[in-house]
C-alpha cells in the first residue's frame, strides 16, 4: 500500500497527541487526511500549520455509526486511534469501553462495508499488564489490569478478528510509552514525563506514585506515529500484532532523575505517594518483529526526546506554573485532589 496524493487517509483521534504527529507525517506524503475527533481530550490547536485543504478536521464521536459510516465513504486508509485512557478507565470503565471496544468494533463494520483498503488499530502496551518476563514479544500473555488495557484488548481481538473471519486487511500496532510535543499533563490525560518535567520546570517537587521501581518503555512521539504510519503502508503487515518500543527499560525513579537532570534541577526533590490502582509494574518490549516487518527503529534517546520536550514547552511561551495549574496530581480520582506542593 502506497500512501500519496491521490490517497485520501482517516485518522480518527487525529487532533490528539499521537493522532496530530501522524497527521503531520500522513501530509508530508501529500494525501487528503480527514481528522475525526470529538475534541474531548484532543485539540484543534495541535493541527496548527497543517493546510485546510488538505487536512479536513471533523467534529464527530466514533460512537456515532451513522456519521461514521458516511465518514468512511471513499476512505483508502484509516488509523484509529480514538480512545479514552487509563486513568479515564478508573473513574469511568463503561464510558471508556464503549469508546475503546464497542467503537472499535462498529469502526470495523463500517470500514469494511465502505470498502476501506486497510485500517490500523492503535492498541496500546498495556493490554500485556505486567510483565512476566522481559524483553515482552507480541506472543507474551495479555493480562491487562485496568479496564483500559481490557478494552483495548478488545479492540484488537476485534480487529484480529475481522482479518482472519473476513480476510479484512486489519493491522495491529502496540505502542509503548510515548512522550514528546502536544502530550497531556492536563487532567485524566496527564503522563508521568510531562508532569515531571512542567514541575521540574516549576521549581516544584515531583510526585512518584508507589516505590518509583516500575518500569517502562518510552518511545518519543516522531518515532511512534512513524512506526504506525509504517505498519498502514507494509503489506507484510497485514493481519499482524506489532509491537512499537525500543527495548530500553527505565524505572520511574531514574526517569524522575533523568528528567531532573534533563531540567537543570538535578536535585529536584521526589515524593512518593500511594500507587494508583492498577500499575503496570514492568513493561519492555521486544521491538523485533517491527524492525523485521516495518524496518522500525526508534531514532530519538530518553536524553535527546526530553531535552526536545523541554524546549518545547520554553518555546510554547506558556510558563509552567500557568500549565501546572490544569494538573490532577491523584488524575485517576474523579474528585482527583490538586497538591499545590
Ligand atoms: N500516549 C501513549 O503513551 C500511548 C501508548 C500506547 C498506546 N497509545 C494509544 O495511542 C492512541 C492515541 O493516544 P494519545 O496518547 O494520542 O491520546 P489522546 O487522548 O491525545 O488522543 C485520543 C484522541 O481521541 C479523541 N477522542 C476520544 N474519544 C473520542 C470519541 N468518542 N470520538 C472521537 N474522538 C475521540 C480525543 O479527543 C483525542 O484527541 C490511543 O489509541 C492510545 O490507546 C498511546
Amino acid at each position: 500500500m502506497e500512501i500519496d496524493r491521490s490517497k485520501r487517509v482517516l485518522v480518527t483521534g487525529g487532533a490528539g497527541f499521537i493522532g496530530s504527529e501522524l497527521v503531520r507525517q500522513v501530509a508530508a506524503l501529500n494525501a487528503t487526511v480527514l481528522v475525526v475527533d470529538n475534541l474531548i481530550n484532543g485539540r484543534r490547536e495541535n493541527l496548527d500549520g497543517l493546510s485546510d485543504e488538505q487536512v479536513r478536521l471533523v467534529f464527530a464521536d466514533v460512537r456515532d455509526d451513522k456519521s461514521m459510516a458516511g465518514l468512511m465513504k471513499g476512505v483508502d486508509i484509516v488509523f484509529h486511534l480514538a480512545c479514552l485512557g487509563v486513568r479515564h478507565s478508573i473513574h469511568s470503565p463503561h464510558e471508556n469501553h464503549a469508546v475503546n471496544a464497542t467503537a472499535t468494533l462498529e469502526l470495523l463494520t463500517a470500514a469494511k462495508e465502505a470498502g476501506v483498503e486497510r485500517f490500523v488499530y492503535v492498541s496500546s502496551s498495556e493490554v500485556y499488564g505486567t510483565a512476566r518476563w522481559a524483553p515482552m514479544t507480541e506472543e507474551h500473555p495479555t493480562f491487562p489490569l485496568t479496564v483500559y488495557g481490557a478494552s483495548k484488548l478488545a479492540g484488537e481481538c476485534y480487529a484480529r478478528a475481522f482479518h482472519r473471519t473476513y480476510g479484512y486487511p486489519a493491522v495491529v500496532v502496540r505502542p509503548f510509552n510515548t512522550y514528546g510535543p502536544r502530550c497531556h499533563h492536563e487532567g485524566d490525560s496527564g503522563e508521568v514525563i510531562p508532569k515531571f518535567l512542567l514541575r521540574c520546570l516549576a521549581g516544584r517537587p515531583l510526585v512518584v506514585f508507589g516505590d518509583g521501581t516500575q518500569t517502562r518503555d518510552f518511545t518519543y512521539v516522531s518515532d511512534t506515529a512513524r512506526g504506525i504510519l509504517l505498519a498502514g503502508l507494509a503489506d507484510t503487515a497485514v493481519g499482524e500484532t506489532i509491537n512499537l518500543g525500543s527495548g530500553r527499560e527505565i524505572a520511574i525513579k531514574e526517569l524522575a532523575r533523568e528528567v531532573s537532570s534533563v531540567a537543570g534541577r538535578p536535585d529536584a526533590e521526589v515524593i512518593h505517594e500511594e500507587a494508583r490502582p492498577g500499575d503496570v509494574l514492568r513493561l519492555c518490549a521486544d521491538a523485533t518483529k517491527a524492525r523485521q516487518l516495518l524496518g522500525f527503529e526508534p531514532r530519538m534517546t530518553v536524553a535527546d526526546g526530553l531535552a526536545m520536550l523541554k524546549q518545547w514547552y520554553i518555546s510554547s511561551g506558556q510558563p509552567p506554573e500557568a500549565l501546572l495549574e490544569q494538573e490532577i496530581v491523584r488524575n485517576w480520582e474523579l474528585d482527583g485532589e490538586r497538591i499545590n506542593a
